[in-house]
């Protein structure tokens, strides 16, 4: 399968926390919406905030436990195909899946990311720009390959670290460009500008 599709995609967004990127993947592709609408939300946490966004902007909401990572991966592909998936949004997804399951969804799996990648991978990536002492940080949307943080970069917005910031202020304020970067990354991908 390659994009573009010639009909509205169909994604998928999994998240494990408070579903702000969630939420703005909603807004830009809604329900019904012309180029792509998400269809379904996927959580490996029963009380993740992001399935209770989900449900209220009408959106199929689904709890797949972790009990390991080859249960989960085999529910949640099945889930994917079982729905028709085209696109795979990972959001605040505080696992890391197989390279078995990333190569399945090879072109058709995206993370978000709070650095500027290639800097500060893996997990605290604003705790690692505040040690390092950056003067800019920001947020990369790439494609998922078998490394964590690896994968090809759709989409990079910066922001500066300010004097007195601390993790949390730096975190809100890549937040709020993550809430950009991701529906462009995603329309890139949709119409085959950019592939991995
Ligand atoms: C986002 O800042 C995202 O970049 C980060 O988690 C946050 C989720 O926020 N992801 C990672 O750190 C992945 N390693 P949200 O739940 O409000 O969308």
């Amino acid at each position: 399968m390659a994009f573009p599709l010639g009909r509205p995609a169909r994604l998928a967004v999994v998240a494990s926390g408070r579903g702000t990127n969630l939420a703005a993947l909603i807004a830009a592709f809604p329900p019904g919406g012309d180029e792509a609408e998400v269809a379904l939300v996927v959580s490996e946490k029963a009380s993740a905030p992001a399935l209770e966004r989900a449900r209220g902007a009408g959106v199929e909401a689904a709890h797949l436990p972790w009990d390991t990572r080859e249960a989960f991966e085999e529910r949640l592909h099945g889930l994917l195909a079982a729905r028709g998936v085209d696109l795979v949004c990972l959001a605040g997804f505080m696992r890391v899946l197989s390279p078995a399951f990333v190569d399945r969804w090879h072109g058709r799996l995206l993370n978000v990311h709070p650095s500027l990648l290639p800097k500060h991978r893996g997990l605290h990536a604003q705790r690692q720009a505040l040690e390092e002492g950056v003067r800019e940080s920001g947020c990369s949307v790439h494609f998922v390959d078998a490394g964590v943080d690896t994968g090809k970069v759709i989409v990079q917005r910066r922001v500066p670290v300010l004097p007195g910031d601390d993790e949390e202020a730096l975190a809100a304020r890549i937040r709020t460009e993550e809430h950009v970067a991701y529906p462009e990354a995603v329309r890139l991908v949709l119409r085959g500008e950019v592939t991995p």
